[in-house]
C-alpha cells in the first residue's frame, strides 16, 4: 500500500476508560430512533469483505463464523460485506443476484440474531461493479488482443502492411514508445489491465446502466428483506459503478453525467426503485464518499449536494467513507488486477499507522462534519454514519458530541476486538485489544485471502476445534472473551 512520505509513526491508545455510569450517560451508548432506523446505541460495524464465500458466492460456515463473532460483541448494527447484485461470477464475494442465494443468507441472518440475542440490526451492502481484467502478458496483448487501427498504422507508417508485421513492430518497441502510439486506454489495458468505466458509452451494457441498475438493486433489496435483514446499504462509495456515476470524472452526456445534478440522478433513481420495492419498515441507506481524494474528484461541496438530495429523497441513513479509487492505484503485477486501495486515495480509505501530520485517526471527520451540517441546514435529520480510525471510547464519543456523525462505524477496531463494544458496556474497557493499524488485514484482503487480524490469528490456533485458514497458518475468528475478574455476562 502507498504511504505518505513523512512516515510519522502513530500509535492507537485505549484512551480514557469509562466506568459503567459514564457509559450509561454517554452519547455513544444512547439509543438512536430516527424514522425507520432504530439502534440500541450508536455503534456500527461497517462492511468488510473477508473473502470467505464460495467461488460461486454462497454463504459458508466461515462466513457464518465471521459475522457470528462480530454479533457476539453486540454492536448496534452490522453491515454485511459488499454483496454482488448481479447473477455473474465474482469470486469468493457474497452474492444476492438470484433466489438460490436466499437459503444461505437466511442462515446468516439467523446466526447474527442468535449470537447477538437480537440486539444487532443487520444491513447488507449492495454492490455493482464494472469489468476489470488482469494485467496481461505484453506479447500476448500486442499479438492477439489489441485492435490494430488506422491510427496505429499511420503513426507507424505501416498503412498497407500485413497486420502481423504491425504487431511485431509494436512488440519490438519500448513501453515509452508504445505510449505515444497506442490510445491512452489501450496503453492502460496493456500496462495495468483493461478496466471499464461508466463513460464507455460505446459499450451497450454500459450505456444502458441507467435502464438496468434500478431494477437490479431493487431485486436484491427485495431478497434482503425476504431473508429477514433489517435493511440495505447501497454501495455508492469507492471504485465501483455507483460511485463512478457520482464522481466528477463522470462526463456522460446522456443526462447521467456532467453536472452535480446529473451525476446524482441515477443514485436517486436506484434509491427510489429500491424504496418502492421493499416494505415501509425496511431501512434503506447509502454509503458514499465524503471525498474522492483524487485529482479533479468531486469536491466536498458536490457531496453536500448529494447528501442533501439523498436525505430529501428519504434515505434512512447516510454513511460516509473516503477515497479508495482505481484512478491512482498502483500498477498491478503481471497477471494481477488493479486494486483500488493501493494508491494515495486508497490510503485515505484505510490509513495505516505510518502517516503524515494528520495521522490515520479521523481523516474523514472534517468532511463528514461539513456534509452532516449541510444536511441539517437543509432541514433534514437523517442520521450520518462516520468512520475512519475509530478505536476507543473517547474518540467515538467525541465524534457524536462534536456533531461529526450520529453513529460511529469502526471496521478494523471491530476486527481487532469484536467484543470492544461489549467490553465497554459491561465495564471491562481495560480488556479491549486496540487495533494497531498495521493493515495486515488489508494486505490479506488485497490478495483475496481470508481476512484475519494479526493480534489474534496465532493465539491457540492449534487447539482442537479451531477453524484455520486455507493455508493452515491462521485461526479464522477471534478467541472467545471472558472477563478477567470472572464475572459472568
Ligand atoms: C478487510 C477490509 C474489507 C473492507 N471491505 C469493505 C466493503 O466491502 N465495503 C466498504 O464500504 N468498505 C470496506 N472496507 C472499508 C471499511 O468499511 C472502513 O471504511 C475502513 O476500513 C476505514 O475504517 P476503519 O479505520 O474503522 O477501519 C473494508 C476494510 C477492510 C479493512
Ligand atoms: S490486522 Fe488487526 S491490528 Fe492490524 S490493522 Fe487489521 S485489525 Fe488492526
Amino acid at each position: 500500500m502507498w504511504k505518505p512520505a513523512q512516515r510519522i509513526r502513530w500509535e492507537a491508545s485505549e484512551g480514557h476508560i469509562p466506568d459503567i455510569e459514564e457509559i450509561e450517560a454517554s452519547k455513544l451508548f444512547s439509543p438512536l430512533e430516527c424514522g425507520r432506523l432504530k439502534l440500541r446505541n450508536r455503534t456500527w460495524v461497517p462492511a468488510m469483505v473477508p473473502w470467505r464465500a464460495t467461488e460461486e458466492g454462497y454463504v459458508t460456515d466461515d462466513v457464518l463464523d465471521w459475522y457470528g463473532r462480530f454479533a457476539r460483541g453486540r454492536p448496534a448494527a452490522i453491515v454485511i460485506e459488499a454483496t454482488g447484485i448481479r447473477d455473474v461470477p465474482s469470486g469468493p464475494l457474497l452474492r444476492i443476484g438470484h433466489d438460490r442465494f436466499l437459503p444461505g443468507l437466511t442462515t446468516l441472518v439467523e446466526r447474527i440474531h442468535h449470537e447477538s440475542s437480537g440486539d444487532t440490526r443487520i444491513f447488507i451492502q449492495l454492490i455493482d461493479f464494472l469489468a476489470i481484467r488482469r494485467r496481461p502478458n505484453r506479447e500476448k496483448f500486442l499479438s492477439r488482443f489489441l485492435s490494430i487501427t488506422d491510427d496505429i498504422r499511420h503513426k507507424l507508417d505501416l498503412v498497407d502492411t500485413d497486420e502481423s508485421v504491425v504487431r511485431q513492430a509494436l512488440i519490438d518497441m519500448s513501453d515509452d514508445a508504445l505510449d505515444s502510439i497506442l490510445t491512452a486506454r489501450d496503453f492502460e489495458s496493456l500496462t495495468r489491465g483493461y478496466r471499464e468505466r461508466v463513460t464507455d458509452m460505446h459499450l451497450p451494457h454500459v450505456r444502458d446502466l441507467p435502464e438496468v441498475l434500478p431494477d437490479l438493486f431493487a431485486d436484491a433489496a427485495e431478497r434482503a428483506e425476504a431473508v429477514g435483514m433489517d435493511g440495505v446499504e447501497l454501495h455508492y462509495a469507492h471504485a465501483y459503478t455507483m460511485a463512478s456515476f457520482l464522481s466528477a470524472s463522470n462526463t456522460r452526456a446522456d443526462g447521467y453525467g456532467g453536472s452535480v445534478e446529473s451525476r446524482v440522478r441515477l443514485p436517486l433513481e436506484v434509491f427510489r426503485s429500491v424504496r418502492q420495492r421493499v416494505s415501509d419498515k425496511f431501512v434503506v441507506g447509502a454509503r458514499f464518499l465524503a471525498e474522492e481524494c483524487i485529482d479533479n474528484g468531486s469536491t466536498v461541496d458536490d457531496v453536500c449536494v448529494f447528501a442533501v438530495e439523498f436525505a430529501r429523497a428519504g434515505m434512512d441513513f447516510l454513511s460516509l467513507s473516503r477515497g479508495g479509487k482505481f484512478d491512482d492505484a498502483k500498477q498491478p503485477r503481471l497477471g494481477e488486477a488493479a486494486y483500488p486501495y493501493t494508491g494515495p486515495s486508497g490510503y485515505e480509505c484505510m490509513p495505516q499507522y505510518l502517516s503524515d501530520e494528520f495521522g490515520p485517526f479521523g481523516r474523514n471527520f472534517a468532511a463528514t462534519h461539513k456534509i452532516r451540517k449541510a444536511v441539517r441546514d437543509a432541514g433534514f435529520v437523517t442520521p450520518v454514519v462516520g468512520a475512519g480510525g475509530v478505536h476507543n471510547f473517547e474518540m467515538a464519543e467525541k465524534i457524536i458530541i462534536d456533531e461529526v456523525a450520529d453513529v460511529v462505524a469502526a471496521a478494523r477496531q471491530s476486527l481487532a476486538d469484536p467484543d470492544w463494544v461489549l467490553k465497554l458496556e459491561t465495564g471491562h474497557g481495560r480488556e479491549i485489544r486496540v487495533c494497531e493499524y498495521t493493515n495486515y488485514c488489508e494486505g490479506l484482503d488485497q490478495k483475496h485471502k481470508q481476512v484475519t487480524c494479526q493480534l489474534w490469528d496465532r493465539i491457540d490456533r492449534d487447539e482442537p476445534g479451531i477453524t484455520k485458514s486455507r493455508d493452515g497458518k491462521r485461526r479464522m475468528v477471534a478467541p472467545d472473551w471472558k472477563p478477567a475478574d470472572g464475572t459472568s455476562l
